[in-house]
């Protein structure tokens, strides 16, 4: 006898309904879909999950709903996500910053990423971008980081949370450039954006997608990139890397996730919808423009996300640890 065809026997056995939660998956979804992004409206993980969630909700017949729960560097959102029913209908759009570089910087952390969680795929990877309040009295990176050496007593630089993906561009920047500044995090860089346009602190290193128009409408100046290679939307700006801190990389991938046990089929459509999404011209454009670099349909597949997740924290952890930050 099947697996499935046990199961169900003993359960009728016991007097139970026979109704797990992949049943009724030919249905799903039958209503809204509850998507938590673990930090604030209007920053980078939030503006990828609205690019992607409203083509998939159109591909999957039924809308997706942002639920934004920031605070403690995702770590929040994250935990309740992880402890959602896993019937499809919450789901979690986050970063690896949460899910493997935190595992470095958080004494125990609510979840665990590899364990309580089932990878739906992979949205999109995001370099970032070193940028400054406009008026920061430097022009480019090698006066940028003579400014900062010079004035750690009052510099500072902005993040959203311990184990956020500002907060690991910024720590491997400061890491690397041997200076500590102190840190001001926020519920997103989103919130944090606003604060640099309007000169509330002094730098941040946040993921293109975010802090592009701000660029191009010259409210902020960008002094690096986080990829070895320049990004097209800025051909000026110089890579770290080749600025002056040799070895420096920080690319920031997103991707969906339903709490552990949600059934097979629930987590095909799902993906499939992604993939939907991610083939669709228009969305590829869009995301273009915002420098996200869109997935292979291997590395958008459940399983391509899991190898993604366990590479990230075989990378990250060690790479953190050796930096010196110490566990909160
Ligand atoms: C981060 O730094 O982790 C992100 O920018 C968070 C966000 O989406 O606001």
């Amino acid at each position: 006898m099947h697996r499935r065809h046990l199961i169900a026997s003993a359960m009728a056995a016991a007097g139970l309904a026979a109704i797990p939660y992949g049943a009724s998956a030919q249905a799903y979804p039958t209503k809204p879909i509850t998507v938590i992004v673990p930090f604030a409206a209007g920053g980078p993980t939030d503006a990828l999950a609205r690019v992607l969630c409203q083509r998939m909700g159109e591909a999957l017949g039924q809308q997706m709903i942002i639920d934004n729960i920031g605070g403690a560097g995702g770590t929040i959102g994250v935990a309740k996500a992880a402890r959602a029913a896993p019937d499809g209908y919450t789901l979690l759009f986050t970063h690896m910053g949460t899910l493997a570089v935190n595992i470095a910087l958080y004494k125990s952390l609510p979840y665990d990423s590899q364990k309580d969680l089932e990878p739906v795929g992979l949205g999109g990877t995001n370099p970032m971008v070193l940028v400054t309040k406009k008026d920061l009295p430097a022009k480019d990176f090698a006066e940028f980081m003579a400014w900062v050496k010079a004035n750690q007593k009052k510099a500072q630089y902005g993040m959203a949370g311990i184990g956020a993906a500002s907060h690991l561009g910024g720590l491997m920047l400061n890491s690397m450039m041997k200076v500590d500044v102190l840190e001001i995090p926020y519920k997103g860089t989103g919130p944090a954006l606003n604060d640099l346009v309007s000169g509330q602190f002094d730098y941040m290193v946040d993921q293109a997608v975010n802090v592009l128009p701000q660029i191009q409408g010259g409210n902020i100046k960008a002094l690096g990139v986080s990829t070895l290679k320049r990004l097209p939307q800025l051909p000026n700006v110089p890579t770290i890397d080749e600025a002056g801190l040799k070895g420096y990389e920080v690319t920031i991938w997103n991707g969906f996730f339903a709490p552990k046990n949600a059934s097979k089929e629930i987590v095909a459509k799902l993906n499939q919808a992604l993939l939907t999404t991610l083939a669709d011209d228009k969305i590829r454009v869009r995301l273009t423009e915002l420098a996200v670099e869109l997935p292979s349909a291997a590395e958008a597949s459940p399983d391509g996300l899991r190898d993604t997740l366990k590479a990230s924290i075989d990378k990250w952890v060690p790479a953190v640890r050796a930096a010196g930050v110490k566990p909160e």
